[in-house]
């Protein structure tokens, strides 16, 4: 049997999925090498992707094919400004600032998010699925290592949605549903592959700064 799109999807981004993961700075964040300031810098970079992201979401959710991937319950906007509030107090708007990575990051998103469907999805995609799944090992080292449970790892909290394997189930069978050509199909891909080169950006940037938050 050939495989379904986001089967192909997955397979595809695997060996991007695989830099991501073991990028610098993710590798150090969940080796405990770093401060609890390293897991506040990444929140707060994360913070402008899903201002775009959900704005692109927002201005999608009338759109007959990627309208279907707008849930309300992934919104990570309340979460993060919860999370900026813990981390960096209440003037905290003033504080943080983006990334020239970030910038391009959120460039793309708009560009890519808000002229067709598969684009929007492409960075849905990369970035809801991944919370959903990754994210929660994020949640879990925050916690052991530095006790922050709560405001400081509401990002990684979806507790609208009550089972996570069902939603990524439903997610890849609207993937599956969704009527693209296969040149849309392939488009997606292609986007979804710099979507997770994009994070790799940010990573990047923020393993510049890795020396500041070092325990050792
Ligand atoms: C912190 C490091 C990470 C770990 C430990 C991790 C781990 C995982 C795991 C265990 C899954 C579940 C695979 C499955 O459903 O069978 C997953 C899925 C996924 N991750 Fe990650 N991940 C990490 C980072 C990332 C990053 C940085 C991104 C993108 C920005 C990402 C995007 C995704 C996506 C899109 C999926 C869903 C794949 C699919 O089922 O189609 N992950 N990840």
């Amino acid at each position: 049997m050939s495989p379904t799109f986001s089967e192909t999807l997955r397979a595809a981004t695997l060996p991007v999925h695989e830099q991501a993961n073991h990028s610098p700075y993710i590798s150090a964040l969940l080796g405990g090498e770093l401060s609890v300031d390293a897991f506040a810098a990444l929140a707060g970079q994360l913070y402008f992707v899903y201002s775009a992201l959900e704005d692109a979401a927002e201005a999608m959710k009338d759109d007959p094919i990627a309208g279907r991937f707008v849930f309300p319950e992934l919104n990570r906007g309340d979460a993060l400004r919860q999370d900026m509030a813990y981390y960096f107090g209440p003037s905290w708007q003033s504080v943080i600032t983006p990334l020239p990575a970030t910038s391009a990051y959120c460039d793309r998103i708009r560009e890519a998010g808000l002229s067709w469907s598969g684009g929007f999805v492409a960075h849905h995609y990369t970035r809801y699925l991944g919370d959903i799944a990754g994210g929660q090992i994020i949640r879990h080292k925050l916690r052991k290592l530095h006790g922050v449970e709560g405001p400081g790892s509401m990002f990684y909290v979806f507790d609208q949605i009550p089972s996570a394997p069902r939603f990524r189930d439903n997610y890849r069978a609207l993937l599956n549903d969704a009527p693209w050509t296969a040149q849309e199909r392939k488009d997606v891909i292609m986007e979804s592959i710099r979507a997770y080169e994009l994070n790799v950006g940010v990573f990047a940037a923020l393993a510049d700064e890795m020396p500041r938050y070092s325990m050792s």
